[in-house]
């Protein structure tokens, strides 16, 4: 794995600047976030030695490479999901090959569903907590000090501070910004509204198929993180309708420009 990895950081170092701090995964609802990346280069997942590469439609696959808010960047177009078959250790391979690159901070966005009663449809959501619940857990197995401590602190998560500054430019923008507790589940299936009933009275507030791998691996490698949901469906009793991949994709346009505002602000401020 080491190794593996080494092959791989070497090839992308001459390809990204040394300032780079900041690492983004342009998951479901921060698309957008692209147009305002500018001086950018593009590396194609299947050019870089040992990347995965992923399949899901309306997830292509490549690092951008460019600058964001004024600072350097490099972000994922196209995540891993352990759904399609890709292992943990799959899933999480490029959050290491940031560590590896020296990248501090982890920007993350998602689509979700809305446990909470008072979530509406195209609401963002800012996550201050997780709860894994993927049947495997990224870090099982032997652990290289290289990567990190044997058993990491999770406490802090979600950076407090990238948070507060994500709530000043909220409030100061009159954007609308609930927060709360992010079940990550394995999928593909969504929920049965007893499976979202439980993960209400465990304590979730949305629920989603990603972010919590890499977010683990993020902190194992003392990355700070700053993850977003955008609500796409309701697992509300009373409000529980059929959801489609394609209606999930249409509620997160909506909400897309102002979680992208918010994520380019916070990076601008780091
Ligand atoms: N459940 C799990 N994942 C999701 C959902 C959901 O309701 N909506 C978008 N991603």
């Amino acid at each position: 794995m080491l190794e593996t990895l080494k092959q791989t950081v070497s090839w992308l170092r001459p390809r990204i600047p040394e300032t780079t701090k900041a690492g983004v995964i342009l998951g479901t609802g921060l698309g957008e976030l692209v147009h305002s990346i500018s001086d950018k280069t593009e590396i194609p997942y299947e050019t870089i030695p040992n990347f995965p590469v992923s399949t899901v439609e309306g997830h292509s696959g490549k690092l951008i490479v460019g600058k964001l808010g004024g600072k350097d960047i490099v972000a994922m177009q196209g995540r891993f999901h352990f759904y399609e078959g890709y292992s943990m250790k799959e899933v999480t391979f490029p959050i290491r090959v940031m560590q590896f690159l020296g990248i501090k901070y982890l920007f993350v966005s998602n689509a979700a569903g809305g446990m909470n009663g008072s979530f509406d449809i195209g609401d963002i959501m800012l996550i201050e907590d997780h709860i894994n619940l993927f049947p495997e857990h990224p870090l099982r197995g032997k652990n290289l000090p290289e990567f990190g401590t044997r058993f990491p602190d999770m406490s802090e998560a979600y950076d407090p501070e990238l948070r507060e500054s994500a709530i000043r430019i909220a409030t100061q923008n009159n954007i609308k910004l609930q927060h709360g507790v992010y079940v990550g589940t394995s999928g593909p299936t969504f929920e049965t509204p007893a499976e979202y009933h439980f993960f209400k009275i465990i304590g979730g507030d949305a629920v989603g198929m990603s972010t919590v791998p890499e977010v683990i691996v993020a902190n194992h490698g003392r990355m700070k993180v700053l993850a977003f949901s955008i609500i796409t469906d309701l697992g509300v009793v009373g409000k529980i309708v059929k959801v489609t991949h394609e209606e999930v994709q249409e509620a997160a346009k909506i909400a897309q420009p102002k979680m992208a505002f918010i994520m380019q602000e916070v990076i601008k401020q780091l």
